[in-house]
C-alpha cells in the first residue's frame, strides 16, 4: 500500500468542524498561517508518500506535529485541508478509512496505557475480534502475535495485563496491533521509557518486521536509532516538512538541524567536527565503528613513524570492527527466536 499526503494541513482548533465550514473559509485560514504562522496549525501543507516496504523515520522537536501526522495514517484524524490517500483512495471516505484501519497498525506512545481487558489474551484478541474474524482465526493470530513479541501465552494469557512489568505490558500492546496483521506499522516513540536492554530488544524486533517486508513509520527522538534503521528520514518543524531524505542527506547539514532543535547522531556530529579540523573522512554517514576505522587509518597515515603507527591503527581498526560485530550479534541473540525463558522467569519471581 502506498500512502500519500497531499498538501495536508491540520488544525486542532475546529478540527473536523473547520472542514464542514467549507473551502472558502479554509483558504482564508491557510492564507493566514502562510503569512503569519501561529499555533493554530499542527500540520502545514505537508506532502509526502510512504513507499511500500520502506522504513520512514520521523524526527522533529517536541510539538512539531509528529503524532498529529501519524494519526492521519489510519484515518483516525482527517486533514483540515488537503487529503491522505491509500493507493489513490481518499481516507476521508468512510469505507476507505475502515479498510485502511485494519491494514495500518498504529502503536501510540506508551501504548501500555491503552490496555484495558481483564486478561492478556482478550486484550490481544480485541483487534481481530473487531475485524469479525472467527474464533479459530482470532486464536491463531493471538498465538502468533504473542510469539512474535517474545511472550509466553500459556504462562501469562489468563493474567491481568496490569500485573505485568512495564516492558511486558508494552509487548502485549504491541502484540495487539500485530494480531491485526497490518501491512504498515506506525510507531510513535516505541522505545520511550524502556531500559537499555529492552530498548535494543524492541528495536531489533522492529528491524526484523521491516526485514520481512513490512512498511514501517517510526517516530523517534533518537537520531542514532533513526540513522541506524531508516531508509528515509522526515524532519518536521512547526508542522512543516523541514527535510526528507536518506539519513546521510538529512544528517549532512548538522547546522540547519540544530536550528530546528535537533542534533545529528553523535558519531556523525563528531565526524563533522573532525572534518572541520582538517581530517579527511569520506563516508557520508558515520556510526561508531566506521568512524573508529576511518580515524585510525587517517592517524596512521599522518603519524611520523607511519609504518609502526599503521600497524597499530590496523589492529585498532580490526578490533573496532569485531567489537561492532560482537555488539550486533549480542543484540540479535537477546531478541531472536524463542523468548528468553530464564529472564522472564526471573522477572516473574521478582514480581512474586
Ligand atoms: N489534542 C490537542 N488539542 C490541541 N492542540 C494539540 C493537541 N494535540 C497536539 N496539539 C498541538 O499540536 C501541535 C503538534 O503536536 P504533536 O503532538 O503532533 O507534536 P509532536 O511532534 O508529536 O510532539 P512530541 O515530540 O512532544 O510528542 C502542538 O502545538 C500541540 O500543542
Ligand atoms: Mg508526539
Amino acid at each position: 500500500m502506498r500512502l500519500a499526503f497531499e498538501a495536508v494541513s491540520y488544525s486542532y482548533v475546529g478540527g473536523d468542524a473547520a472542514k464542514k465550514r467549507g473551502r472558502k473559509k479554509q483558504r482564508e485560514r491557510q492564507a493566514d498561517w502562510g503569512n503569519a504562522p501561529d499555533a493554530l496549525w499542527a500540520l502545514r501543507d505537508v506532502s509526502l508518500t510512504v513507499e511500500p516496504g520502506e522504513f520512514l523515520g520521523v524526527a522533529g522537536h517536541t510539538g512539531s506535529g509528529k503524532s498529529t501526522l501519524i494519526q492521519h495514517m489510519n484515518g483516525l484524524v482527517h486533514p483540515t485541508c488537503g487529503r491522505v490517500t491509500a493507493d489513490g483512495a481518499d481516507l476521508a471516505e468512510k469505507e476507505v478509512a475502515s479498510r485502511v484501519r485494519s491494514q495500518v497498525g498504529l502503536v501510540f506512545q506508551y501504548p501500555e496505557n491503552q490496555l484495558f481487558a481483564n486478561t492478556v489474551y482478550d486484550d490481544v484478541a480485541f483487534g481481530p475480534r473487531n475485524m469479525k474474524l472467527d474464533e479459530a482465526e482470532v486464536d491463531r493470530r493471538v498465538r502468533e502475535a504473542m510469539e512474535l513479541v517474545g511472550l509466553d501465552l500459556d504462562a501469562i494469557g489468563e493474567r491481568s495485563p496490569f500485573d505485568l512489568s512495564g516492558g511486558q505490558q508494552r509487548r502485549v500492546a504491541f502484540a495487539g496491533v500485530l494480531a491485526m496483521e497490518p501491512e504498515l506499522l506506525v510507531l510513535d516513540e516505541p522505545v520511550a521509557g524502556l531500559d537499555p536492554l529492552s530498548r535494543a530488544d524492541f528495536l531489533a524486533l522492529i528491524a526484523r518486521f521491516h526485514a520481512r517486508g513490512m512498511t514501517v513509520v517510526m517516530v523517534s527522538h533518537s537520531m542514532e536509532d533513526l540513522a541506524a534503521l531508516s531508509d528515509r528520514i522526515l524532519v518536521l518543524s512547526e508542522g512543516r516538512v523541514f527535510a526528507l531524505g536518506t539519513p546521510a542527506q538529512v544528517f549532512a547539514d548538522a547546522a540547519s538541524l540544530k536550528a530546528v532543535g535537533l542534533g545529528a547522531p553523535a558519531p556523525q556530529a563528531f565526524a563533522s567536527s573532525l572534518r572541520d579540523a582538517g581530517f579527511s573522512l569520506p563516508r557520508e554517514l558515520y556510526d561508531e565503528t566506521s568512524l573508529a576505522v576511518d580515524l585510525a587509518a587517517q592517524l596512521a597515515a599522518s603519524a611520523p613513524n607511519a609504518d609502526g603507527a599503521a600497524a597499530v591503527a590496523a589492529e585498532a581498526a580490526a578490533e573496532a570492527e569485531s567489537a561492532g560485530e560482537a555488539e550486533t550479534a549480542s543484540t540479535e541473540d537477546a531478541s531472536c527466536g524463542a523468548p528468553n525463558a530464564d529472564a522472564s522467569t526471573r522477572a516473574g519471581d521478582r514480581r512474586g
